[in-house]
């Protein structure tokens, strides 16, 4: 394997020092408010083939892109008014907009896995933002995790994850801890192709239309939802009032546990912690995580979806 990165990774200590690793065609991790991304010049194919090698992903599973603004967004897609009032409302922030993508823009065919929209977002982090605008590119960015694995919060799981071989810009703990909600804007439908740290409702509530899921039959549209995809080492039981012998709890609200994901009962600090508390669980070795009900409501939706797909079947 030709990682596009040295065997042991000097991390760069200023936003100008990961902008100089980006531009050069390597790959940077970077902070944004959902989790660490693994960065890639958006235009540059080989830079871009590096995250997967790096990811061991797979070649089909297309990458989000990150802009500084609306304005650079606007130059990759096509944004209809639709499109245009959700961006305006949501970004900085983390929301995902699957769209179609312009033809003739400079992108990396790569980075859509030669799908002809693209999945574009701006992310809400100081470091980010400021990154995004000294590359003075789109940044394409994946989670910072090896394919299948969790995803990272913090700049020391990014490294414990990739064994220190990936540079690492360090602006402490995500606000969000779990991915971008995904929509897909296609006319005037919108469909939520992954739950994620904006909820559905906040979504539904702006535009007072109905946020539809993926039909059923439909063939996988984003791969990222995949089952088994959020994977800790333990083996995980969900919707447990009290730990077997044998396993780690982890808790919620009035259900204690080993930890507590949020003792108030109190979603946005529940989804922060979910899976620096899986990872922190998982590396005592325990071999079973059971975990307590989580209700649906809000980000509520997000954390269930990753811990279903923590505690689905291995693949
Ligand atoms: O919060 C996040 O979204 C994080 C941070 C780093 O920004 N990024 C992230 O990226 O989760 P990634 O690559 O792990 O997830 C990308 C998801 C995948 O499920 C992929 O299939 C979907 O986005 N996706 C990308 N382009 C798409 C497209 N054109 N159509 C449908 N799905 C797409
Ligand atoms: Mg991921």
């Amino acid at each position: 394997m030709s990682l596009n990165a040295p065997a042991s990774a000097i991390d760069p200590k200023t936003v100008e020092d990961a902008a100089a690793l980006l531009r050069a065609g390597q790959l940077c991790a970077f902070p944004t408010e959902t989790v660490y991304g693994l960065g890639a010049d958006a235009t540059d194919s080989d830079a871009v083939l590096s995250i997967y090698e790096a990811k061991g992903r797979p070649r089909f599973n297309p990458l989000i892109i990150h802009c500084s603004d609306l304005a650079m967004a606007e130059t990759l897609a096509e944004f209809s008014p639709l499109a245009r009032t959700l961006a305006k409302a949501f970004w900085p922030g983390p929301l995902t907009l699957v769209l179609p993508k312009r033809t003739g823009v400079a992108l990396s065919d790569i980075t859509t896995a030669g799908l002809s929209s693209v999945a574009l977002r701006v992310p809400a982090h100081p470091l980010a933002l400021e990154l995004i605008a000294v590359v003075g590119k789109p940044l394409a960015a994946p989670s910072a995790n090896p394919s299948g694995r969790l995803s990272p919060t913090s700049a020391s799981q990014v490294r414990l994850g990739f064994a220190g071989r990936v540079p690492v810009l360090d602006g402490g703990p995500c606000s969000a801890g779990v991915e971008s909600t995904i929509i897909s804007v296609a006319g005037d439908t919108l469909t939520q192709l992954r739950a994620g740290a904006l909820s559905r409702e906040e979504i539904e509530a702006l535009v007072g239309q109905q946020v539809l899921d993926p039909a059923k039959d439909a063939a996988i549209t984003a791969p990222g939802m995949l089952l088994s995809h959020y994977a800790p080492n333990a083996l995980i039981r969900l919707n447990a009032d009290a730990a077997n012998p044998g396993e780690a709890m982890l808790g919620f609200g009035k259900v204690s546990g080993t930890i507590n994901l949020s003792p108030s009962g109190d979603l946005h600090e529940a989804a922060r912690n979910l899976f620096a508390m899986l990872n922190q669980l998982d590396e005592t070795g325990i071999r079973a995580i059971a975990v307590a009900p989580i209700p649906l409501d809000g980000l509520g939706e997000a954390i269930n979806d990753r811990l279903e797909r923590a505690a689905a079947p291995r693949g």
